[in-house]
C-alpha cells in the first residue's frame, strides 16, 4: 500500500519523481506530494486525488533541485485530505518524510510529544516520525533517523530529507520494502522496483531494519545499530515496457492477454517431457525435507488464497500429501500444532502482505518448514522461506490480480506433479500432464479470442446488481475468484459457492434480475452441474454458463455459453478463470468504472 519513490542525481528531480510517481500509483491513490531539494530550499506540494492532480498543481511551480522524496498514499491514519498526504514535516520544515506502513505506538508517541509543546497539524501516524526525527538531529541525519527507529514500534519503509544536509536522503526500512536503484542518471529508492526500471535494472534490496545514506555519487547501508553492510547489486528482470499499457487501454486487460506468455515463462525451463517430472530448482535447498513431507498448509490472502484453494484438489488428486488451505489472516492467529514434516507454502504475488508474512513467521516459530510461491524477485516472503519458486510473470500493474492468479496455478501443479512422480504417479501419467500443461497457451489464447462474445454477455447483463458463480471441485475456487474480480472491480456484488450449496441458501435470491455464472467443464461434476442449472431456469436466472468447446447439452438449457477448449480436470481452473477475468472486465468497462485502480483498494497489502 502506497509508493515511495526517492531521487538524488544529476537531473531535474520533479520530473522524474513524477513518473515514478504515476507508475506506482496503483499502489495506493488518494493522495499525493513531493518535496525536491536546491541546496537549503526544500519546494513542497501535496494534493488530493490523483497524481494528475498534484502534477498539476507542481507544473506551475519552481522546484529546481535534483534530489526529492515522493509518495502516493491510500490512507490508513487519517482521511485523504492534503494535511495528511505525505510528505510530512516537522514545525521548522526542516524534515521531510515519506512513509509506507503504520507506527504502532503512534498514540503514545503522540501524546509524549504533545505534552512537550508539540502541536500536530495532521491525523497521520507519520507526523510523529518528523517530530522525532528532528528533535534527534544533531548534525548527522542517519543517526538521528537510527535514534527515531529505536523509539517507533510498527512497520515503515521512509524516505527522509534535510534542510540542513542538502545531498543526500536517508531512507530506512522495518516490514516495508524499499529498493535503491543504481542508475548513470543518480540513484533512486523506492518501494517498487516500477518506479525505476526506464533508468536502471540494478538494484539492491534494503533489509530489515536497515538504513541507506544515498548521495548522488554512491550510498551506504548500515543496521539501526550503525553497523555498515557491504552489499553488491541484483539485476532485476522487469523492463520498462513491463510497466507500459502498449496500446490496451488498461493494464488489467493488458495483463489479461499477457497470460499466453505468463504461462509459458512459468514452464519456462521447468519442464521433462520424457521423464514426465518437472524441474524447480528453486526448491533444492529442502528437497530431503520435502520427500518427507505428508501434510502441507497453504496460506494466502485474496486472490492468491482461491489459487491455494484450487492447489488443495490437485495436490490431493497427484500426491498423498494432505494439504489444508487457510486464510493467512486467520492461521496467524490459530493455534499452531504441526505434525512432523510439516511444510508451509505462502502464495504472494507481491511478496510483502503483512498478513501472509506473519502467517510464515509465526508458522516457522513452530518448527514448519516453508516455502514461497512469489512473483516479485527479493521480496520478504521470497526472502524469509527456506526456499521458493518464482512465478516470472512480471510487474503487475492492474490493481485485480490476473496473470499472477494463473502463474500460480501452474506452480502447484508442478510442485505437486513433481512430488506426485515420486509417490504414486506413474510415468505415463507424467507425461499427460506435462503435454496438457505445455499446450496451455495455445487453448488459452481460444479463450482469449471470445473476447468479443464475453464483451457482449457483459453488455446485456451489466446492469444486474447481484451475480452468483458457481463452480464444483477445482472450479469451486474459480467460483470465489470469479465473484471477487467482479466486485473489486465494476462494484457489483457477487458471491462464488460451492454449486452444492445453493439449495442451501443462496438459492433463495435467483431471480431474473440475478444472473449465475456456472463454471461446469465435462467432468465428475458435470451431471450435478447440470441439475443445479436447471434449479435456477425453474427459477428464471439468467444463466451463463462456461463450459467446454462444443457441449451441446448447455446450449440448450443456459441463456449464454463461453467455451474454453478441452483440457485434462486439473487445469481446466486455468481456463475458465480467464473468462471470468474477461467478464469482470467488460462490466466494469461498461459501468465506466476505474478499472485499474479500483475504489478503496491498492496492490501489496502491506498493513494487518
Ligand atoms: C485481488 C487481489 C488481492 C490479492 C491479495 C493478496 O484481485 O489482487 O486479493 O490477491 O491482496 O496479495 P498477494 O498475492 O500480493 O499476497
Amino acid at each position: 500500500m502506497c509508493g515511495i519513490v526517492c531521487y538524488i542525481g544529476n537531473k531535474p528531480a520533479k520530473q522524474i519523481l513524477l513518473e515514478g510517481l504515476k507508475r506506482l500509483e496503483y499502489r495506493g491513490y488518494d493522495s499525493a506530494g513531493l518535496a525536491v531539494q536546491d541546496g537549503k530550499k526544500i519546494s513542497w506540494q501535496r494534493a488530493v486525488g490523483k497524481i494528475a492532480e498534484l502534477e498539476r498543481r507542481v507544473n506551475g511551480m519552481d522546484m529546481k533541485g535534483t534530489s526529492g522524496i515522493a509518495h502516493t498514499r491510500w490512507a490508513t491514519h487519517g482521511e485523504p485530505t492534503e494535511e495528511n498526504a505525505h510528505p510530512q514535516v516537522d514545525p521548522e520544515q526542516n524534515v521531510f518524510v515519506i512513509h509506507n506502513g503504520i507506527i504502532e505506538n503512534y498514540h503514545t508517541l503522540k501524546r509524549k510529544l504533545e505534552k512537550k509543546g508539540v502541536e500536530f497539524r495532521s491525523e497521520t501516524d507519520t507526523e510523529v516520525l518528523a517530530h522525532l526525527i528532528a528533535m534527534n538531529f544533531e548534525g548527522d541525519l542517519s543517526q538521528a533517523v537510527r535514534n527515531t527507529m529505536l523509539q517507533v514500534e510498527g512497520t515503515f519503509g521512509i524516505g527522509v530529507m534535510h534542510r540542513q544536509t542538502p545531498g543526500e536522503l536517508v531512507v530506512a526500512r522495518r516490514g516495508s520494502p524499499l529498493i535503491i536503484g543504481v542508475s548513470d542518471v543518480g540513484h533512486f529508492v523506492a518501494s517498487d522496483v516500477a518506479a525505476m526500471v526506464r533508468y536502471t535494472d540494478q538494484v539492491v534490496h534494503l533489509q530489515e531494519n536497515e538504513l541507506a545514506r544515498v548521495t548522488a555519487d554512491g550510498f551506504t547501508i548500515s543496521t539501526v545499530q550503525a553497523k555498515f553492510v557491504e552489499r553488491t547489486t541484483e539485476t532485476v528482470e522487469w523492463q520498462a515496457e513491463d510497466a507500459e499499457l502498449n496500446g490496451f487501454p488498461h493494464f488489467m486487460l493488458k495483463e489479461i492477454y499477457e497470460q499466453t506468455m505468463t504461462i509459458k515463462n512459468a514452464l519456462r525451463g521447468r519442464l521433462e517431457p520424457g521423464e514426465g517430472v518437472p524441474k524447480l530448482g528453486g526448491i533444492i535447498p529442502v528437497w530431503e525435507r520435502l520427500m518427507a513431507c505428508r501434510h502441507m498448509v497453504i496460506v494466502a490472502c485474496g486472490t492468491s488464497y482461491f489459487a491455494g484453494c484450487v492447489g488443495r484438489y490437485i495436490f490431493e488428486k497427484l500426491t498423498e500429501i494432505d494439504v489444508e488451505v487457510e486464510l493467512a489472516s486467520e492461521f496467524r492467529y490459530r493455534k499452531l500444532n504441526f505434525p512432523p514434516n510439516t511444510f508451509i507454502i505462502a502464495i504472494s504475488q507481491s511478496g510483502e502482505t503483512a498478513d501472509t508474512l506473519a502467517a510464515i513467521r509465526e508458522a516457522k516459530r513452530k518448527g514448519a518448514s516453508l516455502l514461497g510461491i512469489v512473483n516479485v524477485v527479493g521480496s520478504s516472503i521470497s526472502r524469509e522461506t527456506d526456499a521458493g519458486i518464482y512465478n516470472h510473470a512480471g510487474p503487475e500493474i492492474g490493481v485485480a490480480s490476473t496473470k499472477n492468479f494463473t502463474s500460480q496455478l501452474v506452480i502447484l501443479v508442478l510442485l505437486a506433479l513433481l512430488l506426485g512422480r515420486h509417490q504414486k504417479l506413474s510415468l505415463t501419467e507424467g507425461v499427460e500432464v506435462i503435454r496438457e500443461l505445455e499446450s496451455l497457451p495455445v487453448k488459452l489464447s481460444k479463450v482469449l479470442a471470445q473476447a468479443n462474445h464475453i464483451e457482449a454477455i457483459a453488455q446485456k447483463y451489466h446492469k444486474c446488481n447481484n451475480w452468483l458463480f458457481l463452480g464444483r471441485k477445482y472450479n469451486y475456487p474459480i467460483a470465489m475468484e470469479g465473484a471477487l474480480k467482479l466486485k473489486e472491480i465494476s462494484y457489483i456484488h457477487a458471491e462464488g459457492y460451492a454449486a452444492g450449496e445453493m439449495k442451501h441458501g443462496p438459492i433463495a435470491l435467483i431471480n431474473p434480475q440475478m444472473p449465475t455464472v456456472a463454471i461446469i467443464p465435462e467432468d465428475e461434476m458435470y451431471e450435478k452441474m447440470i441439475s443445479n442449472i436447471h434449479e435456477i431456469k425453474s427459477r428464471k436466472g439468467p444463466v451463463i454458463a462456461i463450459a467446454v468447446e462444443g457441449d451441446q447439452k448447455l446450449k440448450g438449457l443456459a441463456d449464454e455459453v463461453i467455451e474454453v477448449p478441452r483440457v485434462i480436470d486439473i487445469l481446466n481452473p486455468i481456463l475458465a478463470v480467464v473468462a471470468c477475468q474477461l467478464l469482470a472486465y467488460y462490466c466494469a468497462k461498461f459501468l465506466h468504472r476505474d478499472i485499474d485502480k479500483p475504489r478503496n483498494l491498492a496492490k501489496s497489502v502491506t498493513v494487518e
